[in-house]
């Protein structure tokens, strides 16, 4: 019996690879590489000292699934395939729906015909929308999602949902993660994104490494202990390890359940800006700059269902994601 990690080679899916060999799983991987490289998974396999079946495939392609799941017996997939840049699905909002919700259909048809009724998907906090005051709980509201990205995670949390009550034997765990830094102790895989990123951390490192020239900080007029915005940073190891608990868990209990992955504790943008040049010894220039549309002032989780289904809490803390996303950086200037 084997896991089937979709979109294996990216981000979040190479740490969870390695975690899943280590606790002594066999995987299968399935990636189209839109947004990865093949190096990643065979730095994976470096790391991880072991062989796994891998497939270049999309999960839009029905029968590439299904020749995957007549040459593997497949007992859950993790399911992190997926397009993920909000500013990019607000100019492209067809291509997020056909690929994030019209993928997820076809990969749960193709598992439903195989008879494999169990997924951890890769959801997002993005799903708590605008209104909900931190620290989140998966018992309140979810909607009101401010961008077509955000719109495909609650609309596959919707599918999800639907399926599990049409038919007891379904179970989706909807990890709801909160925001994913950090890369392995090791510095051989990590966060590796194309063009100027978007997202705090990867580039903070590009700006410590001299590619960017310096950081702009989206408002200092936030209410926030020092105006900034405050978010809830989790190393991707913890998230990893998280998947496994979730994976393992959802072998015992059919149903739909959403689950926090975030640590509980909220950093503002100059908390890690500091936490940054403090650990690494480098500086990290920066200017402050007006708000970015759609961002809100706080966003961090309560975590205490993770730890109470999962027995999973984070282990690592902002240093320790400060620390080995610069090793990464250093040691891969120009990514994979
Ligand atoms: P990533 O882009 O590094 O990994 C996604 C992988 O999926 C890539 O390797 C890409 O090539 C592959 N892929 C995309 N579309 C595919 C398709 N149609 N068929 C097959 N493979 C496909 O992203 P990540 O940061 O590792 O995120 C993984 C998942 O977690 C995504 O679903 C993302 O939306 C979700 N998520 C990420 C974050 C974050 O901050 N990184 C936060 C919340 C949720
Ligand atoms: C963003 C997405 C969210 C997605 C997540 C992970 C938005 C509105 N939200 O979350 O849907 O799940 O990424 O991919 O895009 N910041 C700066 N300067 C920068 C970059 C960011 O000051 O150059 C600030 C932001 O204003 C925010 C914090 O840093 O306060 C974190 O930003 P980011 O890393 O983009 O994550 P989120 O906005 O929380």
């Amino acid at each position: 019996m084997a896991i089937l990690i979709t979109g294996g080679c990216g981000y979040i899916g190479s740490h969870t690879c390695i975690e899943l060999l280590d606790a002594g799983h066999d995987i299968v991987v399935l990636d189209n590489y839109y947004n990865s490289k093949p190096e990643a998974l065979r730095r994976v396999k470096e790391l991880s000292g072991k062989e796994f079946p891998f497939y270049e495939c999309d999960i839009r392609d029905a029968e590439g699934l299904r020749k995957i799941f007549a040459a593997h017996s497949i007992e859950a997939v993790i399911h992190f395939a997926g397009l993920k840049a909000v500013g990019e699905s607000v100019q492209k909002p067809l291509e997020y729906f056909d690929n994030n919700v019209g993928g997820t259909i076809t990969l749960l048809e193709v598992m439903r015909e195989a008879g494999c009724k169990r997924m951890v998907f890769s959801s997002s906090a993005t799903v708590y929308g605008m209104n909900n005051p931190s620290p989140l709980k998966e018992t309140m509201p979810t909607g009101g999602v401010t961008n077509p990205y955000g719109r495909t995670k609650f609309m596959i949390e919707g599918i999800l949902e639907d399926l599990c009550v049409s038919d007891p034997e379904w179970t989706a765990v909807l990890l709801r993660y909160f925001n994913p830094i950090g890369a392995h102790a090791s510095g051989r895989i990590g966060e590796d994104p194309n063009g100027i990123p978007n997202n705090l951390m990867p580039y903070i490192s590009q700006v410590a490494i001299g590619k960017l020239q310096k950081l702009s900080v989206f408002g200092n007029d936030y209410d926030t202990h020092d105006g900034t915005g405050v978010r809830d940073y989790i190393h991707v190891v913890d998230l990893a390890k998280g998947h496994v608990k979730a994976v393992e868990y959802a072998m015992k209990h059919p149903g739909a359940e959403a689950i926090n992955l975030g640590t509980g504790t909220g950093y503002s943008v100059l908390d890690l800006v500091n936490a940054f040049q403090n650990v690494n010894g480098v500086p990290v220039p920066y200017v402050i700059a007006p708000r970015r549309a759609g961002d809100i002032a706080t966003c961090y989780a309560d975590p205490s269902k993770a730890k109470e289904l999962l027995n999973w809490t984070a282990e690592l803390d902002v240093n320790d994601m400060c620390r080995d996303t610069w090793r990464w950086q250093k040691q891969n200037p120009n990514g994979f």
